[in-house]
């Protein structure tokens, strides 16, 4: 089932909406859903021309280019956060401030002072809050099958674990980090690469649970790159009259790049996490030209236990093979449990959701708008999302130390 066909009750009445942030991200996937499951009263953005392209796309009623003033004036219940990086923190504390549930996208922070920040502001609030990715979390209906196998003993005791984000760099034409956003991918207060890529550490902690220890190596290894003027995407908006095809990542992936960033945050970064159930695992992540092999349908996460494997990827969403045979739903003449591809996997362009598949944009925001109508906490929540942000922290930090870091959080709080 595709996300824009998620479980919205028709009866219950509209969440009213104000969105910070008119970017890739929330004109490609948030506001095509939010205009037709939520009340979308307001947007704001820096760019006056990117706001007046939501209002007359997705019929936003008003336009910010303040988001303190659209805290303020707007009658908005909850605050889409959809900028880069950078301002998360700062976004997130104002909106459970004053008030309003919260849909934040990844990454929750770059440090842990700023997630528990949000953390004690949320709760203090009482709000609602929900932390991006959904993707690779307990709320992909993918994922709570294969947990629940792995507690039941389908991989055996815990072993090793390896994950490398290959993002973009597998099934993107350019294949060499974002093609655009300089200040929300490119500069220091991004976090770099892997706080980018918190979808690596969420779907480690969605299958093995929390994270004990973090060692880090990373460094910039490609200080200088090239992405498509920001000019760029103004003009795509202003011509787009579709609002289901405002996706600019159709059009940016074959744009030249002619402007030069400086990449300010580590680009290339392993991290070896140490499991609270005892498992060891290494991920990597860096964006950089590196196409996969055409007959090489590539692996996502492995996981071997002493009685199983399970592997993502390699042209199924998962496989898993066991001694315990008895465990796995069904056995394929392989010898493996495959959980079927969701979509074809190899003709994506990542970041955009497969065809068919989990489209976690809008799963999410419906999720947060059943947790408000209902008064229950978000599945990823605050919590959950400040330990994954300690893990990537951890793994900062360790390799600028040269020491091992030891984990405070839990997914509990
Ligand atoms: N683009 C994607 O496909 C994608 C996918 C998953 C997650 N995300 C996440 O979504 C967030 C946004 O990504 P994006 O690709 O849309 O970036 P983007 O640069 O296209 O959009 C960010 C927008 O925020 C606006 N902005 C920045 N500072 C602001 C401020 N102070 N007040 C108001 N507006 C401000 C910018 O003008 C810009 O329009 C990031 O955290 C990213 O990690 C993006």
């Amino acid at each position: 089932m595709d996300g824009g066909e998620m479980t919205n009750n028709t009866q219950q009445r509209k969440v009213r909406v104000g969105v910070v942030g008119c970017g890739v991200v929330a004109t490609a996937y948030y506001l095509p859903y939010l205009m037709r499951h939520a009340d979308l009263v307001a947007v704001c953005d820096l760019y006056p021309e990117r706001t007046a392209a939501c209002a007359r796309l997705f019929g936003a009623r008003e336009q910010y280019q303040d988001y303190e003033e659209m805290l303020e004036r707007a009658d908005i219940e909850a605050v889409f956060v959809l900028t880069g990086p950078g301002t998360h923190a700062r976004f997130a504390i104002k909106a459970a401030e004053a008030g309003k549930h919260i849909l934040l996208q990844k990454p929750m922070a770059t440090t842990l002072e700023d997630a528990t920040a949000i953390v004690t502001a949320v709760r203090k609030a009482g709000v609602k809050a929900l932390v991006e990715p959904s993707s690779n979390s307990p709320l992909d209906p993918a994922y709570p099958p294969l947990r629940e196998m792995i507690e039941r003993g389908v991989l055996g005791a815990p072993y090793w674990f390896a994950s490398v984000a290959t993002g973009p760099t597998r099934y993107h034409p350019s294949l060499s980090g974002n093609p655009y956003g300089e200040g929300a991918f490119y500069a220091q207060d991004s976090g770099g690469m892997l706080f980018d890529y918190a979808y690596g550490p969420s779907q480690i902690v969605t299958l093995l649970g929390p994270c004990k220890r973090v060692t880090g190596m990373a460094t910039i290894s490609v200080p200088r790159r090239f992405i498509v003027p920001e000019s760029e995407y103004n003009r795509f908006l202003a011509q787009a009259t579709d609002p289901d095809q405002a996706n600019y990542w159709d059009v940016v992936v074959h744009m030249e790049r002619t402007q030069p960033v400086t990449m300010a945050s580590e680009d290339n970064v392993f991290c070896l996490f140490e499991m609270v159930n005892g498992w060891l695992g290494v991920f990597h992540v860096g964006r950089l030209f590196h196409p996969a092999h055409p007959k090489d349908p590539g692996l996502g996460l492995q996981i071997y236990g002493t009685e199983g494997n399970m592997i993502f990827g390699g042209g199924y969403f998962a496989s898993v093979i066991s001694t315990r045979r008895d465990l796995l739903p069904h056995v394929d003449e392989d010898g493996w449990y495959h959980v079927a591809p969701k979509g074809d996997v190899t003709k994506a362009v990542w970041p955009k959701p497969i065809p068919g598949g989990f489209n976690y944009y809008h799963a999410s925001s419906q999720h947060l708008i059943d947790c408000i109508l209902e008064d229950r906490d978000p599945l990823i929540n605050v919590e959950w999302g400040r330990h994954i942000t300690e893990m990537m922290v951890g793994a900062i930090q360790s390799s600028r130390t040269g020491c091992r870091y030891e984990m405070t959080t839990t997914l509990e709080g």
